[in-house]
């Protein structure tokens, strides 16, 4: 959100709610993503995850919370833009991107995948559901906060978010295979374990790794017509889909 605002020339205290509405969708999607119900996993960030610190009747609850705030803070926080025709369209963008049509949807392909063989192109929908929803919701979240943005501007964004959304997931599922446990603060070989068609698991990990450098230069070439490559947007897909954590 921030470095799209900054790409665009927004300033930043007017993206704020925007950036917290997305994060806490992202913690929300998170907590509950670890359930025993759904990945079952122990460690998050390097802590217990919060059905483990607490049990889950908390964690779905503390997910049900967070999910609610975000939406309550781009209906009326003072961070939010004060025109209320923007706010309704955050929280319509957001809505999109988190519900069937995007990050619920995808997660609830991904349980539905498990133990089965998917092709590549079914593997990347997934991944364009679970993950990249967000991720690009965010990239247009902070233009709908720019006072004008054209048509073919905007696609661009959208082309970029979208992109680095499946590379993101891949480049996750492979340190999911060679991370380093004390680097990414999550168990690995959780996806093994639960026989998910992971992109690395089908296509193998040197193949895991060119899609990702692929998508990676889409995603750069997302941001070259507009005039925006070398910028904020270019800086975060390098650190992104390069990350060891
Ligand atoms: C989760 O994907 C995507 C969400 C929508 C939460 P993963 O299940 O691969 O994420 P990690 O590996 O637990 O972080
Ligand atoms: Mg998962
Ligand atoms: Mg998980
Ligand atoms: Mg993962």
């Amino acid at each position: 959100v921030y470095a799209t605002a900054e790409t665009l020339g927004v300033p930043a205290d007017r993206v704020d709610a925007a950036a917290c509405a997305v994060e806490l969708i992202h913690a929300y999607s998170l907590v509950h993503d670890d359930l025993p119900a759904m990945d079952d996993d122990d460690l998050r960030r390097g802590r217990l995850t919060c059905h483990r610190a607490f049990d889950e009747a908390t964690a779905i609850l503390a997910g049900d919370s967070l999910q609610v705030l975000a939406f309550k803070i781009l209906a009326s926080h003072a961070g939010a833009p004060a025109d209320a025709a923007t706010r309704v369209r955050l929280i319509d963008t957001l809505a999109d991107a988190s519900g069937t049509s995007g990050m619920a949807g995808g997660q609830a392909l991904d349980l539905a995948a498990e133990g089965r063989s998917l092709t590549l192109a079914e593997i990347e929908q997934i991944h364009v559901l679970k993950t990249g929803a967000l991720i690009r919701a965010s990239v247009v979240m902070a233009a709908h906060c720019a006072p004008s943005l054209d048509a073919a501007r905007l696609q661009s964004l959208k082309d970029f978010g979208s992109t680095v959304g499946i590379a993101f997931q891949i480049q996750d599922d492979l340190l999911d295979v060679e991370g380093d446990v004390a680097l990414i603060g999550k168990a690995t070989g959780s996806d093994e374990a639960r026989a998910m068609p992971t992109y690395p698991a089908i296509a193998g990990l040197e193949s895991a790794r060119a899609r990702v450098r692929e998508l990676h230069g889409r995603a750069a070439e997302a941001l070259e017509t507009p005039g925006w490559g070398g910028g904020p947007l270019a800086a975060l897909a390098d650190w992104l889909l390069t990350r060891r954590h």
